[in-house]
């Protein structure tokens, strides 16, 4: 118990040591008098031989790779992303030029070795992005970015979810390689945005409100959607209840057969007024049917009222956001997991990492 610094779980103790996992994430990588960001540990080879990007990770790790691959390809350099273990080198093309990542917190995962060592059997370079000093992952990659959010006990993924955003964040700067960087102000704020959150939230008096549900929708766009995911997943990993993370364009393509009063859904809306409006209108079409809403948003004069309850954030950057909002949604899923007094830090049949294919 000593580790825990008086929290109850290390889950807690670690979703509020990100604001210092994230400071150690961007240490010595945004340069503000030239107004770029740097990765010294990625050799400029390899960025100048990047033309696309294959991310290939599992679970958490995942979502953090359909974030990032979202800014790269915001930035023009074609991205995909892979499931590891369905990762299958002798299917895809892997054309020249193409860098593999695999983003994995402890460097160990079997399905991501494999991945990253079919990539490197088929002549690709490999970059490791993980946590562990000298991990597999980084043994066996051409070249290693840690994101440095410190040692994680939990079986849930929290600070090092956030410090893999920032850090692929970095990467798809550093690969875009523009002046000055746009992130560079957001990435700068990041620690202090998410302090304001954990000195604010209220996610604890809304778990307690929908604690009793059948099922927790989660739904978000662009950005958000990867975060959506990772909100169902840690709420589904910690509390054992179902739920569901969707692109809130896909709500009224079936999901929306599922919601009840019994079904709070959890709305992330941030972005441009565009999607914002949109995401609104899919938040009436659950309303409507009676479910239970709570809205993550940065701008609460234009959603609280449509809403049962409201997360706040703080504005930033609207690529990076995501970071912030996912800081909610990891206090809901403890806070409703406390309630029904789960082992938290030890979800029945999940391991914090997974060495077996
Ligand atoms: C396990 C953990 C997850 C984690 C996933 C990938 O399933 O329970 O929290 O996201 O492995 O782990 P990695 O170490 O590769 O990021």
């Amino acid at each position: 118990d000593a580790g825990k610094s008086g929290y109850d779980h290390y889950m807690l103790k670690e979703i509020y040591e990100q604001p210092q996992a994230i400071r150690q994430s961007t240490r010595g990588r945004i340069l503000e008098l030239d107004g770029s960001v740097t990765l010294p540990d990625l050799p400029e080879s390899i960025v100048e031989e990047t033309d696309r990007v294959q991310f290939v990770a599992c679970g958490s790790s995942y979502y953090a790779t359909q974030y990032g691959a979202a800014l790269l390809r915001e930035r023009g350099i074609p991205t995909q992303t892979f499931v590891a273990s369905d990762y299958d080198v002798e299917r895809i093309p892997l054309e020249s030029g193409t860098l593999v990542v695999g983003v994995t917190q402890s460097g160990e995962t079997a399905d991501t070795l494999g991945a990253l060592r079919d990539a490197n059997r088929a002549g690709a370079t490999t970059l490791a992005v993980t946590n562990v000093v000298a991990s597999s992952a980084a043994r066996e990659c051409d070249a290693t970015v840690y994101i440095r959010a410190g040692p994680e006990i939990s079986v849930a993924a929290t600070k090092s979810f956030a410090s893999q955003q920032a850090t692929v964040a970095i990467l798809a700067s550093v690969l875009d390689g523009r002046r000055p960087n746009p992130f560079l102000g957001g990435l700068r704020d990041l620690p202090s945005d998410i302090q304001r959150v954990l000195d604010t939230s209220n996610a604890r008096e809304i778990a307690a409100e929908i604690v009793d549900a059948d099922a927790y929708f989660f739904i978000g766009r662009g950005y958000q959607w990867p975060v959506a995911l990772e909100g169902a997943l840690k709420m589904k990993e910690i509390t054992y209840a179902h739920a569901e993370g969707f692109p809130a364009g896909e709500l009224k393509h079936g999901p929306l057969a599922l919601v009840t009063e019994r079904t709070p859904v959890v709305a992330l809306v941030t972005g441009s007024n565009e999607v914002v409006e949109k995401t609104v209108g899919n938040v009436r079409e659950v309303e409507s049917r009676g479910a239970p809403v709570v809205v993550v948003t940065d701008s609460p004069e234009d959603v609280a009222h449509l809403a049962d309850f409201v997360l706040e954030v703080p504005e930033t950057n609207p690529a990076l956001v995501p970071v912030v909002t996912n800081v909610q949604l990891q206090l809901l899923a403890y806070w409703t997991a406390y309630e029904l007094d789960r082992p938290i830090d030890k979800p029945r049949n999940l391991a914090k990492s997974v060495t077996v294919e």
